[in-house]
């Protein structure tokens, strides 16, 4: 008997369900294709937003891709894998998440029609390996490049990337504080300039509305000022940041100490309040006119700052420690004892604000000038976080086009023309991978139909006259949402960053082609019954029938 006739015996675990070959693919491909309809709807400035309800009933109101696959709770392992194509672009480049998703999508769906016509899955890969490397030269070829300090063409780009989202009315305001605060902390390194987005805080406070939103040369601290008696205003600051609590240690085991006379009690409590005071003492003998204090700090202690006209602030969170440390130059220390004048940071102001009902502490100008802060107002709650997504977005493709200051017009005009150059450079290849360089042309050009979809154009109207358009050596012609017809997106203004348009390329290409290459689901059993993904079926293999 030959064992490689034998049938094949597979062990699983009891619950363990398994699907294979064309179903497994079907399956896989399928659930892909439900994430990327889920937020095709919201792509562009036309495109709708999303209400996010959580298991806990809290609702986000939001259009930002990452965020809305974040919410949307998914079991099937190929959605999981969608959800990180848009994980994979916010961290790479921090815009573009939508987009990359759906021309992931698009690009398995393209490739199930080659499956059915009895393609391998193989040749599709390669083939889509070959059209997305030719793609990146398209995009690297007709990119424009920019001074990556021209705070007209960044603004551009910072709006752009705001026109989808709800905060769009206050973008031109949003986008000259994130221009401002990036410029500000970009660091000139040979020919190159480095952006850290950390030297960036983002502070939210509702209220207000957006347009009060500002740009803080320094450090903003959502805390007050422990208390009444302090000065809420020091010029000249020397800043003391402690890492340790003020207060008297509480014995670590339950100790009992025998007090038999008032003489003895006064002198108990008296011992107590001389430690105190002195805790404060040390802090004023170093110099300094401002702590701040990642602990608590006794309420007598606190008097005692008082009185030294030291302006205090407690419970600061780790990460606001480390900024001002940076900004300040100061050091954080963890026992009071260790504190020094050298230990002091420097700010020529602290001072005590009030934003809407609340206090905030503002550090400003700070011994190193590369730190800022951005606090972001709003009418509400759920405005203020949106348009903190949308401020991190906007910061992120300015930072990207310092680096990298090439940039292109958007509304669907690079797509159209990689896809154009895909047609031709598919000529040059054998048949079936030629077929397959086709298909990622088409899949590509899903960006301006959702474009247009959502603008409520039709799509195949506006599709043939873009090809053609191209065709004549216009560039730049794209979906002009507004207006509802095709025009030139380099006049209207729709920069984008080309490291986005690549990593878009980059990641959708990835993500299919690995989703294609699965042909075998093994899953281990549930406690509980496998859920199918939102909107739809395709469950784990065998799970829609
Ligand atoms: N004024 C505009 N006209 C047409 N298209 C635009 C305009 N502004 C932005 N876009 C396009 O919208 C798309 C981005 O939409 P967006 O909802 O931000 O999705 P993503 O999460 O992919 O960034 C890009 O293709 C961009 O070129
Ligand atoms: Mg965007």
């Amino acid at each position: 008997m030959s064992i490689g006739q034998s049938v094949p015996v597979l062990i699983l675990k009891e619950g363990s369900t398994r699907s294979r070959g064309r179903e497994a693919q079907h399956n896989n491909i399928m659930a892909a294709r439900i994430i990327a309809e889920s937020v095709k709807s919201s792509l562009g400035p036309k495109g709708m937003d999303k209400m996010l309800v959580d298991s806990l009933g809290d609702v986000t109101i939001t259009s930002d891709g990452r965020t809305i696959l974040d919410e949307i709770d998914v079991e099937h392992p190929a959605a999981k894998m969608m959800v990180e194509v848009a994980k994979t672009q916010d961290d790479e480049v921090g815009d573009g998440t939508t987009t990359s998703v759906i021309v992931a999508g698009e690009l398995l769906s393209k490739a199930e029609e080659l499956i059915n016509k009895n393609v391998h899955p193989t040749v599709i890969i390669d083939g889509y390996r070959k059209a997305a490397d030719r793609a990146l030269e398209v995009l690297e070829k007709i990119a424009i490049p920019v001074d990556p300090t021209d705070k007209e063409a960044l603004k551009k780009v910072a709006m752009t990337s705001m026109a989808s989202k709800i905060v769009s009315e206050n973008r031109e305001q949003l986008a000259d504080i994130v221009v401002d605060a990036v410029l500000y902390v970009a660091r000139k390194v040979g020919e190159e300039y480095r952006v850290d987005l950390d030297d960036i805080m983002v502070e939210k406070k509702p209220g207000e509305s957006v347009t009060g939103t500002k740009l803080i040369k320094g450090i903003v601290l959502d805390k007050e000022v422990v208390h009444s008696g302090m000065p809420k205003r020091v010029e000249n600051a020397k800043i003391a940041l402690l890492n340790c609590p003020l207060e008297v240690e509480k014995t670590e085991f339950d100790a009992k100490i025998n007090i038999d006379s008032p003489e003895a009690m006064e002198a108990f409590l008296k011992e107590e309040e001389n430690m105190l005071r002195s805790m404060a003492g040390k802090i004023a003998a170093t110099g300094a006119n401002v702590l701040i204090c990642q602990k608590g700090i006794d309420d007598m202690v606190q008097h005692f700052l008082a009185r030294e006209k030291i302006l205090t602030v407690r419970r600061a969170k780790k990460s606001d420690m480390e900024k001002l440390a940076k900004a300040t130059g100061g050091r954080i220390v963890t026992n009071l004892d260790d504190l020094k004048s050298e230990d002091l940071g420097y700010a020529a102001l602290v001072e005590e604000r009030k934003i809407g009902d609340d206090k905030m502490v503002f550090i400003e100008g700070c011994k190193d000038p590369h730190s800022v802060a951005i606090l972001i107002r709003g009418g509400t709650e759920r405005i203020v976080d949106e348009a903190e997504r949308s401020v991190h977005d906007a910061l992120c493709v300015v930072r990207d086009v310092v680096r990298e200051p090439k940039i292109l017009a958007g509304g669907g005009a690079p797509e159209i023309e990689v896809a154009r150059e895909l047609r031709e450079y598919a000529e040059s290849l054998p048949g079936r991978e030629q077929l397959a360089v086709q298909i990622f042309a088409e899949a590509i050009e899903v960006v301006p139909v959702t474009l247009a979809e959502n603008a409520g154009l039709d799509p195949i109207d506006i599709l043939s006259e873009l090809r053609a358009t191209h065709e004549k050596g216009q560039t730049w012609a794209g979906v002009d949402v507004f207006e509802g017809k095709v025009n030139d997106m380099l006049k209207l203004e729709v920069y984008e960053p080309l490291a986005v348009k690549k990593q878009v390329i980059k990641s959708a290409t990835e993500a299919a082609t690995m989703i294609l290459k699965i042909d075998d689901v093994i899953a281990a059993g549930k406690a509980k019954m496998p859920k199918t993904p939102p909107g739809g079926p395709g469950g784990y293999g065998g799970g829609f029938a």
